[in-house]
């Protein structure tokens, strides 16, 4: 793949953020490389595949698009399925482990499927993640942000040095697969350990609805004004540097995973921004930012393919933006000014509260290999085809 290198970028405290930059050629390794464009060799690629964990997130998809997701994803990457998908009265649950287990005999390929609701998850994490576990349920909270934190960890567990995360409702496959070629490059762009690279979906649409390709998502659009509106206030330069407030597609170094708090449910994405800035920038000068000497890359890349996916409806939208705003709201990032015109925004979605606090982990201190490991041998839900 060929990507133009990002040259503008704007620096906050020790957080390096890269104007958005594009996919110049979808395919393509060991190119004499023209000024501005980066790709890399057919061996680097092969070593930055092997050593990046794509994450797949999932509750009660389709299994047909699962699967495409499932084949679409380079060989060379292990694969880790988070699932919060229902076991009874319907059990999807069991599809998707069929499903792995296909992909893993017709190909070789490692696969890994946890449960988000594994007891034995719950068990291992209730004392390291404070809040991870619903005590009345005794066991790991709903939350695609939670998912993530599980496939993190169980990607340091495979001793990855990368992260990549994919939604499981993606109806082209080759958008799957171009999103994991934009991680492998733009990640190799950065040689700080403190790296992430977010997908801004160049064209998106619904499955069903008529089909019409918009630029901008419902979401993403908002919230990145109103991140730039925190980050121009704070800093009295007016910027429109964010473009990925809610990237549902990207991916970090483990390094720097080690070192973010993840946020519950939908406003993981925007809270990792938001807590980068907050350490990094806004309190680095409190010795707050461990990623110090070094600075933190953050790679904003636009995708080719148009990324179609379910149509969840306006209630779904409004969740999405008022967990993410939320994290915005409550940070350090947010002045008086900030928060009232977060307020008026949602009055006019007809939302009259103030947006929750997330909820939000620490990364845990703990041996991931021993987590992983513990999963596999003791668990009745959770499987790995291949390891
Ligand atoms: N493990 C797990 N646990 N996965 C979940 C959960 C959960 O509780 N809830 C949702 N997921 C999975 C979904 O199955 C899907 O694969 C992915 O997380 C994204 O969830 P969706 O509900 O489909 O979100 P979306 O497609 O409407 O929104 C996407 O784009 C937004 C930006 O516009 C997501 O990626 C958002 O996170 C993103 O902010």
């Amino acid at each position: 793949m060929l990507i133009r290198s990002p040259l503008k970028f704007e620096s906050y405290g020790a957080v390096k953020i890269y104007d958005i930059t594009r996919v110049v050629c979808l395919y393509g390794v060991d190119f004499e490389r023209k000024h501005g464009v980066f790709n890399l060799t057919s061996e680097d690629l092969l070593k930055t595949a092997e050593s990046t964990s794509i994450v797949i997130p999932v509750k009660n998809e389709d299994p047909l698009v699962l699967e495409g997701v499932l084949r679409a994803i380079p060989l060379h990457s292990p694969v880790i399925i988070i699932s919060n998908s229902s076991q009874s009265p319907l059990d999807i649950y069991s599809s998707e482990i069929d499903l792995a287990k296909n992909i893993h005999q017709l190909s070789g390929r490692p696969v890994v499927v946890i449960h988000q609701k594994d007891p034995v998850v719950s068990e291992l994490l209730k004392d390291g993640v404070p809040g991870l576990v619903d005590e009345s349920e005794g066991v790991v909270r709903d939350g695609k942000g939670e998912g993530l934190l599980l496939g993190t960890l169980a990607a340091e567990g495979l001793n990855s040095k990368y992260v990549g995360y994919i939604d499981a409702d993606n109806f082209i496959p080759g958008a799957v697969l171009e999103y994991a070629l934009v991680y492998y490059t733009a990640l190799s762009m950065s040689k700080s350990p403190y790296k992430m690279v977010r997908i801004s979906w160049g064209f998106k649409g619904w499955y069903g609805s008529d089909l019409f390709l918009r630029r901008w998502g419902r979401v993403s659009g908002v919230v990145s004004n109103v991140f730039n509106y925190a980050l121009s206030r704070g800093r009295r330069f007016e910027t429109d540097i964010i473009k990925t407030s809610n990237s549902g597609e990207h991916a970090m170094s483990i390094e720097l995973a080690k070192i973010l708090n993840f946020a519950s449910r939908y406003a993981v994405e925007t809270h990792e921004l938001v807590h980068i800035l907050d350490t990094c920038y806004v309190r680095m000068k409190e010795n707050a930012c461990r990623a110090l000497p070094n600075n933190i890359d953050v790679i904003q890349v636009e995708s080719r393919n148009p990324h179609l996916h379910v149509e969840k409806g306006e209630v779904h939208i409004l969740e999405m933006l008022v967990e993410s705003l939320g994290s915005i709201y409550h940070s350090s990032m947010a002045d008086q000014e900030v928060r009232a015109s977060i307020l008026k925004l949602l009055r006019e979605l007809s939302y009259e509260e103030e947006p929750v606090k997330p909820r939000v982990y620490g990364y845990p201190n703990m041996n991931a290999k021993k987590f992983l490991n513990d999963i596999l041998s003791r668990s009745e839900v959770s499987v790995a085809y291949g390891l």
